[in-house]
């Protein structure tokens, strides 16, 4: 009987094998997205999750970390996404640090991170192509954030970044691609395809098909064109195949995807892959019309729906011209919605689909501008090489001019305001080097003639995003029966208040527990009236959130956080002069940007980064809540200093670079006599005693200091401001630099949220330290703790100061940002020449220890007990 069950069982089981064979048609596409994670990225993921799973599969997703999102916060955006939509089984591939070698041996998890020309064996490199992108508000800053709206509408759920435990872009392509047949999306640039197809020529036989979004093969911008009549309107990108809005004085032809890596698109489009392209020809018919955006007012039964419209409103709100309905358009999500319709047609031949006409084309993607074999020191894959890079031909396609930036003056036509440069163009081309390649080049009309909807899309679309099957669970508010949002205000009504001071950092990590330190400073001794952030450090501008989540852990939403520029003073805004020496990877941005992940564990604040704005502030028209606005560093300044007592002076302490404090002396001639003093974490006098500085991604500058060193004009203006300054050198900071004697003494101190928070941050660098060179320099983070210590401390540390007239070097690549002893040029500045290192060590963990002032709630997950119960 027994064994009979058993047999009956494996004969069903067989059964459905076979039957499941049967139907084969239905074993489902699996599909993987390398995305940018920009607003209409969201869309086409949420459209490709709503799809039925036995049908369109999708596996996992690569983050294109090159492009308008930085890796860290667009990691923290896709986990958020998909915990919403219930899917945290899809794995998230980010960055890495592998690197390619001169000669051009291309090493396993390069993450991505640069175009392939800029990169070399680790995560520091320029921006000769992002550069294009804006990394303040209207760019990168808006999309990191999603506006705002990602922290203030997503749910989060358990899965984070974990600093070296995060899987890997080229390890979870080759997970997925390795599996089985797989079909590729692309939505941002191609790095991280490219570089998959490159170093794993055997596993390309597993891609069916690759469908991309970007390009410009026949397209004609429609936005920037004159009224017929008007004389004296200077047209902008009309007619131009590209969408560069930054750069088309020097290239009209190239779309931004393909500008961010040419060298990967022609890898990709070249590969033999059958490839599928829905470029700015067909994208361009579709523009977010006003019909459509109010059908989408009317239709969000799901939170996806919710979350894509509400993102879709800020874009309009915060649109830089009155032309947001014929400028913004269906991009990604267009792409994938002709994607699905072509492989629910069968995948015929010519691509039949609901949604947009097709064509044949011959193109090929430009990477560098003829005549060829120029070197003219614009192209690192032939310039100073023997044998070019990844064995290219001495005088083929890829060895001309390759564009050096947006405002290349190679690429410049005297007397037009359209430059000539090609890179990134989607061209049609004959001959040898052209691919045939299936284009979308208009978007179909709808099949109901009285339709609101002018385009077949529009009304799927919306019916997709709207379908109840796999719809999102919840949104923050609507997973915990009593969420709210509470601002946590101190009442100091009944005590005297100390020293003013304002504290101005650039969120690397150091600089956060500086900051927690300075918020447990007696309100007697320190009073914290505002911070400031510099967005052209350690860290990207969007990383502010995590000021504000501890403000809001330590009960302070009443202090002020000015945004300040996000680059040195005097460098281009299109550029990444200084700051590009920070690695994109592991001990750098990725790390500083989430926190080395601990960022999530964080209580989250109300207050938060918001693209939301007013006329008042010259934006071109008031959002829905202008009064959420993030004020920027000027704006803080001025409300600061208006509230001042009559005779009252600030204090600062800095521990980033200079540009904001440089910005409020150059910006207010009375600056310099509401100051009472400057203490200022960083700077190293070059020569002195042989040690070296601490620029370790700039071999060649021996003696900088990286604060000093990310904006040497602005160190040179306080520095020359005549203000009373002591400056923190490195020197000073080597002093307490250990962090074995910090957790140590950390470990005797009595036990606060704000401590044992401290204490896992610096364990986890110091593993990582251990582990990984990588994280060789987190010493560096450790000093920049002195700076609150001494501030608080003063006279406890017995600090040794001594009087030196300093003079900032700004100069060249190997001595900028360094200081001089120069009784010339120089200003007399304090320097703390050393301390008493016990004192410190102690001070710094009672303190931390402190009861007073401590925190009113310890982390994310205590705010998740909270609003899982009635307020009592
Ligand atoms: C979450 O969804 C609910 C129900 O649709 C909505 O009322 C609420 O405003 C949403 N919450 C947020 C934070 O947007
Ligand atoms: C241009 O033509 C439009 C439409 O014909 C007309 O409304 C407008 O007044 C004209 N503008 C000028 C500057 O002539
Ligand atoms: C593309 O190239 C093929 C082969 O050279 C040629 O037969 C075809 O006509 C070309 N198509 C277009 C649209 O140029
Ligand atoms: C364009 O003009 C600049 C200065 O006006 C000149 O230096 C340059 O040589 C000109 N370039 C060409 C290609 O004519
Ligand atoms: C479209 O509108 C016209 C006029 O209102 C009507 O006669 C026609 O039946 C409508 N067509 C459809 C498909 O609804
Ligand atoms: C105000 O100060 C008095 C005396 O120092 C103290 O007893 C009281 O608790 C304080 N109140 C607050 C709200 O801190
Ligand atoms: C702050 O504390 C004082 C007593 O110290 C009290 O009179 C006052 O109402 C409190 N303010 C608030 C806003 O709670
Ligand atoms: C930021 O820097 C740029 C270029 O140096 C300057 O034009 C701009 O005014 C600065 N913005 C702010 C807010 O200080
Ligand atoms: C601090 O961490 C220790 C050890 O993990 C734990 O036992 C303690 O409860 C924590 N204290 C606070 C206040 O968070
Ligand atoms: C350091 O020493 C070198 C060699 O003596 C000299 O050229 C350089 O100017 C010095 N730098 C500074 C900042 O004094």
């Amino acid at each position: 009987m027994e064994v009979l069950n058993k047999m009956l069982i494996i004969l069903m089981l067989c059964l459905a094998m076979l039957m499941d064979r049967n139907v084969g048609m239905k074993t489902p596409r699996r599909i993987h997205v390398d995305t940018d994670v920009d607003t209409d990225d969201l869309f086409a993921v949420l459209y490709l999750l709503k799809q039925d799973p036995s049908e369109f599969d999708l596996k996992s997703i690569t983050i294109s970390a090159n492009s308008w999102t930085d890796a860290g916060h667009a990691v923290n955006q896709l986990y958020d996404l998909l915990y919403m939509m219930n899917r945290d089984d899809i794995p998230v591939g980010v960055g890495g640090d592998g690197g390619i070698s001169y000669g051009g041996t291309i090493f396993p998890n390069v993450g991505g991170y640069l175009a392939i020309i800029e990169q070399g064996m680790t995560t520091v490199g320029d921006c000769r192509y992002r550069q294009a992108i804006p990394r303040g508000g209207g760019g990168i800053l808006d999309i990191d954030t999603n506006y705002g709206f990602r922290k203030g509408f997503l749910p989060q759920g358990e899965r984070k970044y974990t600093p070296l435990r995060q899987p890997t872009a080229q390890q979870v392509l080759i997970d997925t691609i390795s599996v089985g047949p797989t079909t590729l999306f692309l939505m941002g640039i191609h790095t991280n395809i490219a570089l998959f197809l490159m170093s794993n020529p055997h596993l390309k036989k597993n891609i069916e098909h690759i469908y991309i979004m970007g390009g410009g093969v026949r397209s004609s911008n429609p936005t920037g064109c004159c009224p017929a009549n008007d004389t004296t309107c200077i047209p902008g990108q009309c007619g131009d195949h590209g969408n560069l809005f930054t750069a088309y004085g020097t290239n009209p032809n190239a779309e931004f995807n393909f500008f961010g890596d040419p060298f990967a698109a022609y890898q990709v489009i070249h590969s033999g892959i059958p490839i599928t392209l829905v470029p700015l020809d067909a994208t361009n018919t579709i523009p977010i019309t006003e019909q459509f955006f109010k059908e989408f007012d009317n239709q969000q039964s799901t939170y996806e729906a919710q979350y894509c419209f509400r993102s879709l409103k800020i874009s309009r709100d915060t649109w830089f011209n009155d032309k947001f309905y014929t400028s913004y358009f269906m991009w990604d999500s267009f792409m994938a919605g002709v994607a699905v319709s072509i492989m629910k047609n069968g995948e015929k031949y010519n691509g039949e689909n609901d949604f947009s006409e097709m064509e044949y084309m011959n193109i090929t993607v430009i990477t560098s501008n003829q005549p060829y074999g120029v070197n003219d020191g614009s192209n690192p894959f032939f310039d100073g090489h023997k044998k070019p890079r990844f064995n290219l031909l001495q005088r083929g396609v890829h060895s001309g001019h390759v564009q050096i930036g947006v405002d290349d003056p190679f690429c410049i036509v005297n007397g037009s305001t359209k430059g000539k440069c090609e890179d990134g163009y989607t061209k049609e081309v004959t001959g040898s080097d052209a691919v045939k390649v299936l284009v979308a080049t208009k978007a179909k009309a709808s099949k109901d003639a009285n339709s609101s909807l002018d385009k077949e899309y529009f009304k799927h679309f919306l019916e997709v995003i709207n379908l109840p099957q796999h719809a999102g669970r919840f949104n923050i508010s609507t997973q915990f029966p009593y969420y709210r949002e509470t601002l946590y205000l101190p009442n100091f009504s009944n005590k005297t208040r100390g020293k003013p001071v304002v504290f101005d950092m650039d969120m690397s990590a150091g600089d956060f527990i500086s900051l927690i330190y300075l918020l447990k400073a007696p309100i007697e001794d320190i009073d914290l009236k505002a911070i400031l952030v510099s967005g052209n450090g350690w860290a990207n501008a969007a990383t502010i959130d995590i000021i504000y989540d501890i403000l809001h852990m330590m009960g302070r939403d009443d202090i002020p956080v000015g945004l300040g520029n996000v680059t040195a003073l005097g460098t281009p805004s299109f550029g990444c002069t200084y700051f590009k020496a920070i690695p994109l990877g592991s001990g750098g941005y990725l790390d500083s940007d989430t926190l080395y992940g601990l960022g999530r564990t964080l209580p989250r604040s109300p207050r938060r980064y918001t693209a939301e704005n007013s006329v008042k502030y010259g934006a071109p028209r008031d959002t829905d809540h202008p009064e959420l606005r993030q004020p920027l560093v000027f704006e803080v300044w001025e409300s600061v200093t208006q509230k001042l007592n009559p005779g009252e002076k600030i204090s600062f302490l800095t521990s980033g670079p200079l540009t904001n404090l440089a910005t409020i002396i150059l910006s207010d001639t009375a600056a310099t006599s509401k100051i009472e003093s400057i203490i200022i974490v960083g700077g190293h006098v070059a020569n002195n005693s042989g040690d070296k500085g601490n620029v370790f991604t700039v071999p060649a500058n021996k003696y900088a200091e990286f604060n000093f060193f990310l904006d040497p004009q602005s160190a040179k203006k306080v520095i020359q401001s005549g203000i009373k300054t002591t400056i923190v050198p490195l020197e000073a900071q080597r002093k307490v630099a250990s962090v074995e004697c910090i957790l140590q003494s950390l470990q005797h101190a009595n036990k606060t949220p704000e401590l044992n928070f401290t204490f896992e941050l610096l364990t986890l660098m110091n593993e990582l330290q251990r582990k990984y060179q990588g994280y060789k320099h987190m010493d560096t983070f450790l000093g920049e703790i002195l700076g609150s210590v001494f501030l608080v401390e003063q006279a406890n540390l017995k600090p040794i100061i001594q009087v030196k007239s300093i003079d900032v070097i700004v100069g060249d690549e190997r001595n900028e940002g360094q200081l001089s002893v120069d009784n010339v040029k120089g200003k007399f500045v304090n320097t703390l020449e050393s301390l008493d290192t016990e004192a410190y060590f102690t001070k710094l963990a009672s303190l931390l220890g402190e009861q007073k002032q401590t925190a009113v709630i310890s982390s994310f997950d205590e705010q998740k007990r909270i609003w899982s119960k009635p307020p009592p």
